[in-house]
């Protein structure tokens, strides 16, 4: 089975070809994806109606592009699958319609994909992981922790009350007069400075369950950061370290309440989305995992960040667990739930 995916619901423009191999080294022929990044930097983060527009001019492109670096046409193709939801309403409009298109012009099978699950099963596309895992899915749009049972059964454990976490990477960025998207220049910046230098409050310290906050941290930082009116660019180094040091505590601690939560004593642990990427975060989640007697899946940064080979590979999931295809009409959804 060869699927053609799109994914357009944040800021990156992206198609891939993706198979249903039995072996995982085997399934991406071909995965494409155009960076909004430099777009958006001008901004500090990401401006829906310029994702939007620049959606329109690159979508074409980049679709031609996975098919020409897959060597097949559309006429290959079996079946086309596409991020509807959640996202930005603008962006997710370019590929629906685009692929609902692709579809009807070819006569081919549509799956409308949930962006969420695309990043859950990533770790299926790049390793043979079963069931049943324990996700923190960490991005730009998303933090939460969820307990995969099996393809369309999970269970959130908890997620973010406010702030995702790659969205205080961003800002904390902005605040320090780094670009966007500011999670791996935070990570570069925070190499040379002091972890312990500036103090943070736990969050949620008192709350049960494994939700989150970033909300607080946030604040804290723009505190210390106002304290130092000449600030230096060896102050900024511990900033970073500072707060990237709060964050990726926070979140393994809050992996660890969630472990305790998870109903089918998950002995997998897996990371998805942007933030993912962070070399802390991956080395903390790693030594959590050891202390546990626990496996760990970190899919690589390329397929952690938002992509359409995730996206054709769910479509593959679902319909080898019988989910069937979607309707031709069916709708974008901009606020779309896993449960
Ligand atoms: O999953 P993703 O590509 O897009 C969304 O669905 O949001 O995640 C992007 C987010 C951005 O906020 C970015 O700053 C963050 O992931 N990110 C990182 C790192 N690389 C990307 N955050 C922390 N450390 C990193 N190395
Ligand atoms: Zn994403």
């Amino acid at each position: 089975m060869k699927v053609l995916a799109i994914e357009t619901s944040c800021d990156e423009t992206a198609a891939a070809v993706v198979c249903d191999a039995a072996k995982p080294d085997k399934r991406i022929i071909s995965n494409i994806v155009n960076s909004q990044a430099k777009l958006h930097s001008r901004y500090g983060g990401v401006v829906p109606e310029n994702a939007a527009r620049m959606h329109v001019e690159t979508i074409g492109d980049v679709v031609n592009e996975a098919l020409k670096v897959a060597k097949v046409t559309l006429d290959d193709i079996d079946v086309v699958a596409v991020t509807a939801g959640p996202g930005l309403i603008g962006g997710l409009l370019v590929g629906t319609v685009t692929a609902k298109t692709i579809a009807l012009a070819k006569c081919k099978p549509i799956v409308a994909v949930n962006h969420l699950e695309g990043h859950l099963l990533t770790a299926r596309l790049c390793y043979t992981t079963d069931f049943p895992y324990l996700l923190l899915l960490a991005s730009g749009g998303h933090f939460m922790f969820v307990e995969v049972f099996a393809v369309g059964h999970y269970k959130v454990l908890g997620e973010t009350l406010d702030d995702a976490a790659g969205e205080a990477f961003d800002k904390v960025a902005r605040m320090l007069g780094l670009s966007y998207p500011g999670g791996p220049e935070i990570e570069r910046c925070a190499k040379d400075g002091d972890p312990m230098r500036f103090h943070y409050t736990m969050p949620l310290l008192r709350s049960p369950g494994c939700d989150a906050s970033f909300s607080g941290i946030k604040t804290a930082t723009k505190i210390h950061i106002a304290s130092m009116p000449n600030i230096t660019d060896l102050d900024k180094s511990d900033v970073a370290a500072s707060f990237q040091n709060i964050v990726t505590s926070f979140a393994v601690r809050q992996l660890s309440k969630a472990w305790d939560m998870a109903e089918s004593l998950p002995t997998r642990i897996v990371l998805a989305g942007g933030v993912a990427a962070n070399t802390v975060l991956r080395e903390r989640v790693t030594h959590f995992a050891t202390h546990m007697n626990l496996e760990t899946y970190f899919p690589p940064v390329s397929l952690c960040s938002d992509n359409a080979a995730m996206i054709g590979w769910c479509a593959i999931e679902r319909l080898n667990a019988g989910f069937g295809y979607s309707k031709s009409d069916f709708k974008t959804l901009p606020r779309w739930s896993l449960s």
